[in-house]
């Protein structure tokens, strides 16, 4: 955890795109009763039977600080800046959703583990990618990591420190990729960082955050 969130007493964090929120209930758990933090944790999704059954369940289990929103991730704006932001599985651009909210939110932690990246596969173009884009399969996987690619690059640009890496062993799932990006405030070389998404872009036709 970065130093900035490990040092602090009370923490803020939020899990876009909950779900059924195991996630979030593994991670409430985790804050306030190993490392004894008070947390505040905010479970977000668009599905409003699910967001009640999570509330009854946190009621129910008595978890202090634990709630939950029926809302557009794009549109929730809590009243604190989050300390971190985790995504599981938030499909497709669903997860871009999720980054962008992230980012204009100011979150200082990001781990987001993305899934089903289709919308890139649809969209890829260009000459230069056909040699890839002609095997379906082929296309589906590079439109999956060059997906992730440009979404950690626009984190760079955007002033985090990122690295990808695997969460999981591929056995148990094979989507388990995880962004993590840490706030650092310095972006280096973004005129450059710029370029290769925008050249990246025309091959693409892709804007996660557009
Ligand atoms: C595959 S589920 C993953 C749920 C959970 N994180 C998990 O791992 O079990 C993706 C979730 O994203 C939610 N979702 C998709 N787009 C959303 C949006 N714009 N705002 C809020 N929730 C959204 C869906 O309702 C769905 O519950």
């Amino acid at each position: 955890m970065a130093s900035s969130v490990s040092d602090r007493k009370k923490i803020h964090l939020l899990d876009l795109c909950c779900g059924k929120s195991y996630l979030t209930f593994a991670a409430h758990w985790y804050f306030t009763a190993v490392l004894g933090k008070e947390t505040i944790t905010v479970g977000v999704d668009l599905k409003r039977d699910v967001i009640e059954t999570c509330t009854r369940i946190a009621e129910k289990l008595g978890m202090k600080g634990l709630s939950f929103k029926c809302e557009n991730v794009s549109l929730y704006s809590p009243d604190f800046v989050p300390d971190m932001v985790i995504s599981l599985h938030a499909c497709d651009i669903a997860t871009d959703y999720v980054l962008a909210s992230a980012v204009k939110l100011g979150a200082k932690i990001i781990l987001s583990t993305p899934c089903c990246q289709h919308q890139l596969s649809s969209d890829m173009k260009g000459d230069a990618l056909a040699y890839i884009s002609r095997y379906p399969i082929l296309r589906q996987k590079f439109a999956s990591v060059a997906t992730d690619a440009l979404r950690a690059l626009i984190l760079e640009i955007r002033g985090y420190s990122v690295t990808v890496c695997e969460f999981t062993d591929p056995e148990e799932t094979p989507k388990n990729i995880m962004i993590r990006a840490v706030k650092s405030g310095r972006s280096g070389q973004v005129s450059e960082k710029i370029s290769i998404y925008q050249d990246a872009k025309k091959d693409t036709r892709r804007n996660p955050f557009s």
